[in-house]
């Protein structure tokens, strides 16, 4: 594994035109901190399946072993909609979720002060906000058999939710290790009333907890969170769940509190040392693909998690985090992020001014 190899992945849609910020971001950070940092690109997705018939090469995924990180940007398109799902794009992101191994994918809900009269929830209820999602991404009934299976003229189709009690546990102990750095509140989010994996969530993340007496575990279903999200958002501190869960409630998270999807960042990490991956949490909106406007801000903070988690530069992730809070402060906004009274920029705008306010907050922490 090469030190400070960094592999990106534009993908399809919007992935490659925000990336291409992103990266611009990243070879800022990397020139004024002095990173080391080698960033180099590989194809995967739509692209990928295009090219080589599959939508993770055997080569992508060598190089994305080899690497310390792996930042993507956003894969599918209908091009390839109607493709069987080893052939789809966004099986590039599910076969490298599973193949690196990288369990807990960790989302942060926390609104940008400059965006909170885009969320249509009220100030009161956001300001303060601060949530961890950490999500299992490499089970459940994502991973589990699946068929469709036809009789006559009627079809029927399965997916199936499966955990192994290891699976559980490995997620779990990243979530209380998480809150155990934060106010140690644990919500464990699950459907326990009515299904088996999650009496088994239960038990393995109760008999857990026994090594983290000092957090406070509390269980819910999540129909009750999908509205507590919304009700009481201050009540959560870190929230643990499965796959299809957290992909649900953090897209709620990140619209309903943050204001956008497009904002939001996420990290997915393994063991220590393992290669992890970061991305954007939002789709690839094929309809405004090429043309500029797309808001690149979820994967420039993935950028910035990435500089944090994986190569332990708090300095330069917190710089990029300012650079984007400033530039929101000075009312510069995506066509996506837009209300009255601030300043529509694309997409490639959008990166340049970040990269600048980056360069001149670099250049300040240098004389200090
Ligand atoms: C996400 C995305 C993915 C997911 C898709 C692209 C497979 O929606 O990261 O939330 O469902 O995990
Ligand atoms: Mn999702």
């Amino acid at each position: 594994m090469s030190d400070k190899k960094v592999i990106v992945l534009p993908g399809d849609g919007i992935g490659p035109e925000v990336l291409r910020e992103a990266r611009k971001v990243l070879e800022e950070a990397n020139r004024h901190f002095e990173l080391g940092l080698v960033l180099e690109e590989r194809v995967a997705g739509g692209a990928a399946l295009d090219k080589y018939g599959e939508p993770l090469p055997s080569e992508t995924l060598q190089a994305c072993r080899h690497a310390r990180g792996v930042l993507h940007g956003t894969f599918g398109g209908p091009e390839w909609d109607e493709n069987p799902s080893h052939k789809r794009p966004l099986t590039a992101l599910l076969n490298l979720r599973k193949e690196l191994d990288v369990y807990a994918n960790i989302r942060y809900a926390r609104p940008f002060p400059a965006l909170l009269s885009k969320a249509p929830l009220k100030d009161e209820l956001l300001e303060g906000v601060d949530i961890v999602i950490v999500r299992e991404v490499t089970s459940g009934i994502y991973y589990g058999p699946k068929e469709r299976r036809s009789s006559g003229r009627s079809f029927r189709a399965s997916d199936t939710m499966m955990y192994a009690d290891f699976e559980i546990e490995r997620v779990a102990r990243r979530a209380f290790e998480i809150s155990q750095t934060r106010n140690k509140k644990l919500t464990c989010v699950d459907k326990a009333n009515v299904l088996e994996c999650s009496r088994l969530w239960r038990k393995v993340v109760r008999d857990l907890h026994r090594e983290y007496p000092d957090v406070e575990l509390e269980f819910m279903y999540v129909d009750i969170c999908a509205m507590q999200l919304v009700l009481n958002p201050k009540n959560f501190d870190v929230v643990l769940t499965s796959n299809i869960f957290g992909d649900i409630l953090s897209d709620e998270a990140s619209a309903v509190l943050v204001g956008s999807v497009g904002v939001l960042p996420s990290a997915t990490l393994g063991e220590e040392g393992q290669t992890s991956l970061f991305g954007p949490i939002h789709g690839p909106v094929n309809e405004i693909a090429g043309k500029d406007i797309a808001n690149p801000l979820g994967t420039i903070l993935s950028g910035a998690l990435m500089l944090r988690f994986v190569f332990k530069e708090e300095k330069a992730a917190a710089a990029i985090e300012r650079a984007v809070e400033k530039v929101l402060d000075e009312g510069y906004r995506s066509a996506e992020l837009m209300t009255p009274g601030m300043i529509k920029v694309g997409c490639m705008e959008m990166g340049n001014l970040i990269a600048e306010r980056l360069k001149s907050i670099a250049g300040q922490l240098k004389q200090t």
